[in-house]
């Protein structure tokens, strides 16, 4: 028997610290929040992602009365994405959320299904998709997102 490990870094800046780009991206996402359906958990998501060429894509959490079938932030964000603009490749996602009394202190790390589609879109363009996760005390930046997804299943799974 071996103990095998994997681990993840990641970096914590205070917001003033980020560059514009990544602060306006960040202001982009705390805006989205406002554009979330979210009746039901009143937990509003934002997301918006830089592409390649510049261009900003932002999107929110979409419930439904069946919660099932409702959708999170990230992953209405990355399918639209990649809907309109397939050839670009997402190089940075900015993510924030606020319940109810306001935005959070720290950062929301992202659900297990949004982290997969994070994957995925970072393997279809075969370069790293940043993360920025804003938090009022703080901001996380993961460098790729398959940091936040050690020992992840992917298309070389299948092979
Ligand atoms: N949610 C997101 O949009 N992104 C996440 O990473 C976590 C959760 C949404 C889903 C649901 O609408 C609400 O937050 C409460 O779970």
């Amino acid at each position: 028997m071996r103990d095998l490990n994997l681990h993840i870094s990641f970096k914590l800046y205070a917001y003033d610290e980020l560059s514009e780009a990544d602060r306006w991206l960040l202001d982009a996402a705390c805006e989205a929040t406002g554009r979330s359906y979210a009746p039901y958990s009143h937990f509003s998501v934002g997301a918006a992602a830089r592409l390649a060429d510049g261009t900003i894509v932002t999107g929110t959490n979409q419930e439904n009365a069946a919660y099932p079938s409702g959708l999170c932030a990230e992953r209405t964000t990355l399918f639209y994405a990649n809907s309109q603009y397939p050839d670009q490749p997402v190089t940075t996602l900015a993510i924030a959320a606020r319940n109810e009394e306001g935005f959070l202190d720290d950062p929301i790390p992202p659900c297990g299904a949004c982290r997969q589609v994070m994957l995925e879109t970072e393997k279809r363009f075969q370069q790293p998709m940043r993360l920025l996760l804003y938090g009022k005390k703080g901001v996380y930046e993961i460098e790729r997102a398959s940091d936040l997804l050690p020992l992840s299943f992917d298309a070389a799974s299948m092979k």
